[in-house]
Order: C-alpha cells, then structure tokens, then sequence
C-alpha cells in the first residue's frame, strides 16, 4: 500500500512536468509566430525602409502578397554586411526568360491603347527596371524619327517585351526632328545621347531605326568590349551584311566608346553616308565591330517609300573620305540644337527639337 502510494506521487509529480514543459513549449512557438507575423506586415506596410528597387517591388504587390514577397526575398535578395538590410543581385547573363526565335510580322496595325495595356510594368517615358534584380546596364534606346508613327507601333509592340525579357534598365527616346527640312539621322543620335544623359546616368546607348524589329530575343540591346553592330541580317538584304564594314540600322556603344569617338557626325543631311563615317570613327581610333551570329541577327524591316526630304546625300561619298580629318571637330563637341517639346508617355520619351538646316 505504501508502495504503491510512493508511485502514484512519482507519477504525478512527472505529469506536471510534462505539462509545465508542455506549457513552455506552447507559449515559445506562441511568441515566435506572432513576431514573424509582424516582420511580414512590416515588409508590406514599410516598403519605403528598404532599398529603393526591393521597395518598387514591394510597392507592386499588394498587402494579401505577402507570402510570396517573402519567397521573393529569399530567392533573390542576399543579407548585406549591414543586419536587416538586403539588396538585390545582379540578374544573370543570359537572362533566363529569352525565348528565341519570334514571328514578327507587320500585317495587322496596332494600336497604341492595346500596347499600353500589354506593358502595364513600364513607368512613364517608356523606362523599365527588372524588379528582381539588379540590371546589368543601364540603356537609353534612340530613335531617329519623323513622321512614322505606324512604324513606331511597331516598334513598341514588339521591342518592349524583348527588352523586358532582356532584363535591361533601359529608356526609349524618341527623337522628332522639326520641321520639314531635310532629315539628319546622325545629329538626332548625337541630340538622343545628350537628352537622355539629362533624365538618367545611362551607360550604353543603342542606336535605332524606327523600322527594324530584331526576329530573335538573344540579339541583347545591350553594350559590349567593341561597339556592337545588331541588325546584322535584314531581310531587305536577303539576311545578310551588304558589306563588311555596314554598321546601319541598329547599333549599341558604350558611353565610353560614343566619347572616344568624339559622338556622330552632325553635317550628314538627307540619306546615307552616316553610318559608314560612324564606322570610319570607330576604326580610326581602333576599335573592332562585334556581331551577333547571323542567325541571333535576324531582323525585319517594314517596307515604306522613301520620306520626303530624305533624299540620297550626293556630299556623302567626300565626306566618308574626310573622316579621319573631320571627326576631331564635328561630333558631340559641336552639337548645336534647340529642343521644342518634350512629351511623356507610358511607352517612350518623345523629343521634338530643331536641328537646323544644311549650310549651302
Ligand atoms: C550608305 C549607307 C547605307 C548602306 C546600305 C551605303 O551606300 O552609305 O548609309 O546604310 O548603303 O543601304
């Protein structure tokens, strides 16, 4: 009888541990889950503490997002030396969301209510920044432009989901000569590279014609060690470079490869010549071209008549001849201009500015 009663108190004294540590136990994990609690609604209620592009990303997600914000984190974002703080990686070289190759084609027009809708993650003036992580270049896109509003539909149709896919920081500017008279690509280049350094600290620059749509999404709109020729086989010239030394159409330097080359020539009025004096700089001053393959190079060009006021430039074949003595003086160092207006939409940055007229 005693025995049994010695048991009995043992085992009851060793059912109140069990529920003293049972306690315990409870209100640990009690106390850890409300304080996570609050560190993800702080996240989403707080975006503004963090860096500014973790932010935006933030900002884009609603408050019911937040488990996925907190994946997203994780995934992406590594812990910096400064505890709490996190700060976004690089985006990976190539990005994984290239596709390939792409139909393009041109025989329904587009409208620009229905690529506005298409790109809701552009920010006004037609920039975009990857949210996940941290673009390797900064890019303003050009376009010499005047009077092709449908080839610019086009053109933003189906350039801004490439570039997004491309995971560049990038701005597309396009540049309006005013006026009706005649029309110089390379000066609203030059006017393209100065304007767009004004909003934002760019650090390559791609040079477009507002016609050519790139058929491959591995072309990257982006720079490299040698200023980089894109529109390497048109279908106007059966998929392939009229001649080895063509740097027209779509072409990519970085800031650093535009100034060595004193920028474009501003004296080219009417058509052709430029380019190949761009190419006469750039061999001048020892740089090489790189390319894309071929097949990566593809691109197609929207069939238009020739503007008016474009006419082939009869001066372009004696300025080509003079460059090595011509580029030192007339380029970025001599640009002269006056910008008219300055328009922002969702999809690009468009500037009207005078160029003035050829000197007789
Ligand atoms: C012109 C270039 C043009 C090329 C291809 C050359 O004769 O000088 O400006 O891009 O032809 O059309």
């Amino acid at each position: 009888m005693r025995d049994s009663n010695v048991n009995f108190g043992v085992l009851h004294r060793t059912c109140q541990l069990l529920v003293f540590f049972c306690f315990v136990y409870i209100s640990a994990t009690l106390v850890y889950y409300a304080k996570s609690v609050n560190f993800r609604l702080a996240f989403v209620q707080n975006p503004q503490s963090h860096s500014k592009t973790e932010s935006s990303k933030l900002e884009a997600k609603d408050a019911g997002a937040s488990e996925l914000i907190i994946v997203t984190l994780g995934s992406n974002f590594s812990e910096s030396s400064e505890p709490g703080h996190r700060t976004l990686e690089y985006c990976p070289e190539p990005s994984p969301l290239l596709v390939g190759p792409l139909r393009i084609e041109f025989s329904s027009p587009v409208s620009l209510d229905t690529v506005r809708h298409e790109n809701t993650e552009l920010h006004e003036g037609g920039r975009y920044t990857p949210l996940d992580c941290m673009a390797l270049q900064k890019v303003a896109i050009i376009i010499p432009f005047r009077n092709r509003d449908e080839h610019l539909k086009f053109w933003l149709y189906y350039l801004h989901p490439i570039l997004r896919r491309q995971q560049l920081d990038y701005g597309v500017y396009v540049i309006n000569q005013a006026g009706n008279e005649t029309f110089n690509r390379a000066k609203l280049l030059n006017v393209g590279y100065v304007e767009a350094l004004k909003e934002y600290d760019y650090n390559c620059f791609v040079f477009s014609d507002v016609d050519l749509i790139p058929m491959d999404d591995r072309n990257t709109y982006s720079c490299f060690s040698q200023p980089r020729h894109l529109s390497v086989s048109m279908d106007k010239f059966g998929f392939r470079l009229p001649y080895n030394q063509y740097f027209g159409g779509v072409s990519s330097m970085s800031k650093e490869q535009f100034l060595k080359i004193n920028g474009f020539p501003n004296n080219y009025w009417g058509w052709g010549g430029e380019d190949d004096d761009i190419y006469n700089r750039l061999s001048s001053k020892g740089m090489s071209i790189s390319r894309p393959s071929g097949a990566i190079g593809k691109c197609r060009m929207i069939r238009h008549d020739r503007d008016k006021q474009n006419d082939p430039n009869p001066q372009r074949f004696d300025r080509i001849s003079h460059t090595r003595d011509t580029m030192h003086k007339d380029g970025i160092n001599s640009l002269s201009y006056s910008v008219v207006q300055v328009e922002k939409d969702l999809l690009y940055t468009k500037i009207t500015v005078d160029v003035g007229k050829p000197t007789k």
